[in-house]
C-alpha cells in the first residue's frame, strides 16, 4: 500500500459516509462532457465512488469506474446537422431538430441496451445509493433509480425550463416566466403572452408524440433486469416523475429571477475547477505579452469552423488585422496569409484564457458553460448565437447589459468590428460583468460544494421526500382554480335568481293585497 492510497484511505474514511453513485451522461458533445466531467469531479474529491457512463474515454482513478457506451451514431448525426453553413441557411432546421430530437432518444435506447450496462443491472451484487442521469429530452433514464432500488437525481444541462420542472413541479407561468426556448423577456404584451402560451402548448404536443416510443424501449431496456429482480416493471408514466432532485446547470445571475420548487437546485458553474489550471506557456506569451489586451474568439465544439463559409473567414481575418488587440481565434481549420495580431490555434485552454487579467473580450457562440464561464471570470462578451438555447443566453446576456450580438451573415465582419469597437470603448459593458460576476460568487458555498451537499443529502433522506411540490399532484383545472370558479358563478347566479325571485313575489304580494284593498 503506498502514501497515496493510505492518504485516500484515511480522506475516504474522515469524509462521513462514501456513497456508491452511478452517473448516466452518455450524450456526445463535449460541452455535455464537461459537465459530466463536473460531477464526476467534485464527487470523487468528495470521497464517493462513481461508476460513470460516458461516450468518452477516460483515464483511470481510484473510486472511479468507467463504461464508455459507442455512440457513433449519435457523433455523426451532430457533425452533419450543425455545419454552419446550413445553420445559417436555416434548411430544414425543424426538420434536423425532429431528427436530433429522435437521436437524444435512441442514444438512450443504445444506453440502457448496452451490454456492460444490463450486465451491471442484472448483477445481483451492484448497489447504488442514488443515479444521477443528464435529462435530454426522454425520461426512460428513471429505470435505473427503480432496478437500484435508490433515489434518482436528473442533471439538466441549461436554464431551467417546462419540459424538466414539469417532472418536478409544474410549467414555469407564460404570463411571466422567460422560457428557454422564448424569445421575449418580460414583462411581456398580450401577444407575447399568448406565443407563451401556444408555446407550451406546442411543446406538450410533441412530448405526446414521443410517450409510445420512450415507453417502447424502456419496457425492452428494463425488461431482464426487472424479470432478475424479481420485481413487476411498471410502467414509464408512473416513474416519469419520481426523481426527488433537478440539478441544473444555471444560476440567477445568468438566467432570470425564475419561481422555483425546493428539489430544483441551481448549481450553475460546477464544473468549473475553483483552481485554474496555469496557462500553457506558448498562451501565456501570448497572454503577458500583449499591449492592447486580448480578444479570445471560439464557436464552441459542436459547429467546426471549419464549415464556415470562406468569404465570412477571410472578412474575419481581414478586419482582425486592421484591430490593435492581439486576437486568439479557436479554428480548426488550416488558413493562409493569418495576420500577425492573430493566433489561431486548434485547441485553447478557453478558463484559463479567461481568467487571465489582459483578457478583455470573449467572441462567443453563447453556449451556456461560455456564458457562465464569462460571468466567472468577469470578462464582457459578444454573442454569436449558432442554435439551440445559443439564441436565448446571447438575448439574456445582452438585456442583462454584458455584451452584445452579431448575426452569422456574410456581413458579420463588418458588425462585429462595431461591436468590438463599442464594447471595448464603452465601461459600462466591463462594470455590469463585473457585477453580475459578483452576484455570481456571491453564494454562501461554491456550486461544486452545493452539487454534493444536495447529492448527499438525497441519499442520507432517502429521496428528500420533503422537497417534493404538491403541484405534481393537483390537476391542471384546480392549479387555475376552474372548479373553484365554476361553483362560486353558480353560487352567485342562483343567489341573484334567488332574490329576484323572493323580491318579484314580494312586490306581486303587494299588487295583490293592493288590488283586495281597492
Ligand atoms: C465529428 O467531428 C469531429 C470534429 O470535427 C471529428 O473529430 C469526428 O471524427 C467526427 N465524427 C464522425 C463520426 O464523423
Ligand atoms: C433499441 O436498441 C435495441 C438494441 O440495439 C434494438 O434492437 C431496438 O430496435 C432499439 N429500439 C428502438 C425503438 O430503436
Amino acid at each position: 500500500m503506498n502514501v497515496q492510497t493510505i492518504h485516500l484511505l484515511v480522506l475516504s474514511a474522515l469524509a462521513c459516509d462514501a456513497y456508491k453513485i452511478l452517473l448516466v451522461f452518455p450524450y456526445v458533445s463535449k460541452s455535455h462532457a464537461i459537465l459530466g466531467e463536473g460531477y464526476v469531479r467534485n464527487l470523487l474529491k468528495a470521497g464517493h465512488e462513481v461508476t460513470y457512463i460516458t461516450p468518452y474515454p477516460k483515464d483511470p482513478a481510484p473510486n472511479l469506474r468507467v463504461i464508455q457506451i459507442a455512440q457513433h451514431a449519435l457523433e455523426e448525426k451532430m457533425n452533419s446537422t450543425f455545419t454552419i453553413e446550413k445553420l445559417m441557411h436555416k434548411t430544414h432546421a425543424g426538420m434536423e431538430m425532429f431528427k436530433l430530437v429522435k437521436s437524444f432518444i435512441n442514444t438512450a435506447n443504445d444506453t440502457v441496451s448496452n451490454t456492460e450496462v444490463q450486465q451491471l443491472m442484472l448483477d445481483p451484487q451492484t448497489h447504488f445509493d442514488v443515479v444521477i442521469a443528464e435529462w435530454m429530452v426522454t425520461e426512460i433514464f428513471s429505470g435505473f433509480g427503480k432496478i437500484f432500488n435508490c433515489p434518482f437525481i436528473w442533471s439538466s444541462s441549461m436554464e431551467a425550463h417546462s419540459l424538466i420542472l414539469r417532472l418536478i413541479d409544474e410549467i414555469p407561468h407564460p404570463a411571466y416566466s422567460s422560457n428557454t426556448l422564448g424569445l421575449f423577456e418580460p414583462p411581456y404584451n398580450f401577444f407575447q403572452r399568448a406565443i407563451n402560451t401556444l408555446m407550451e402548448i406546442g411543446l406538450k404536443v410533441a412530448k405526446w408524440f414521443s410517450i409510445s416510443i420512450e415507453e417502447h424501449i424502456y419496457k425492452e431496456g428494463f425488461a431482464a433486469a426487472f424479470k432478475a429482480k424479481g420485481l413487476v416493471q411498471p410502467s414509464l408514466e408512473e416513474l416519469r416523475y419520481s426523481a426527488a432532485l433537478v440539478l441544473g446547470n444555471s444560476h440567477v445571475s445568468s438566467g432570470a429571477p425564475l419561481t422555483l420548487p425546493q428539489n430544483y437546485k441551481a448549481i450553475g458553474g460546477y464544473h468549473i475547477d475553483e483552481q485554474s489550471k496555469p496557462l500553457p506557456k506558448e498562451f501565456k506569451n501570448i497572454l503577458d505579452n500583449s499591449k492592447h489586451g486580448v480578444i479570445y474568439f471560439s464557436l464552441g465544439s459542436v459547429v467546426s469552423s471549419k464549415s464556415m463559409p470562406a468569404a465570412i473567414k477571410t472578412g474575419l481575418f481581414e478586419m482582425f488585422r486592421s484591430l490593435k488587440y492581439t486576437v486568439i481565434w479557436k479554428f480548426e481549420d488550416d488558413f493562409q496569409n493569418i495576420p500577425d495580431n492573430v493566433h489561431v490555434v486548434k485547441w485553447a485552454p478557453q478558463q484559463s484564457i479567461l481568467a487571465h487579467p489582459n483578457c478583455i473580450l470573449f467572441i462567443t457562440h453563447g453556449g451556456l458553460l461560455s456564458t457562465t464561464e464569462t460571468l466567472h471570470y468577469g470578462v464582457p462578451i459578444i454573442g454569436i448565437p449558432i442554435f439551440g438555447d445559443q439564441v436565448m443566453n446571447i438575448k439574456k446576456a445582452v438585456h442583462k447589459g454584458i455584451g452584445l450580438e452579431v448575426k452569422l451573415d456574410l456581413d458579420t465582419p463588418k458588425n462585429l468590428k462595431a461591436a468590438i469597437n463599442e464594447v471595448l470603448s464603452n465601461q459600462k459593458y466591463r462594470d455590469r460583468v463585473k457585477e453580475l460576476s459578483l452576484v455570481y460568487h456571491d453564494r454562501p458555498v461554491t456550486p461544486g460544494a452545493e452539487l454534493v451537499h444536495w447529492v448527499e443529502h438525497v441519499v442520507k433522506t432517502k429521496g428528500a421526500l420533503h422537497l417534493r411540490s404538491q403541484g405534481l399532484l393537483v390537476p391542471l383545472y384546480q392549479k387555475l382554480l376552474l372548479d373553484i370558479i365554476f361553483v362560486s358563478l353558480l353560487l352567485f347566479l342562483g343567489f341573484v335568481f334567488f332574490v329576484k325571485f323572493m323580491v318579484t313575489r314580494y312586490l306581486k304580494k303587494k299588487i295583490d293585497i293592493r288590488k283586495k284593498t281597492l
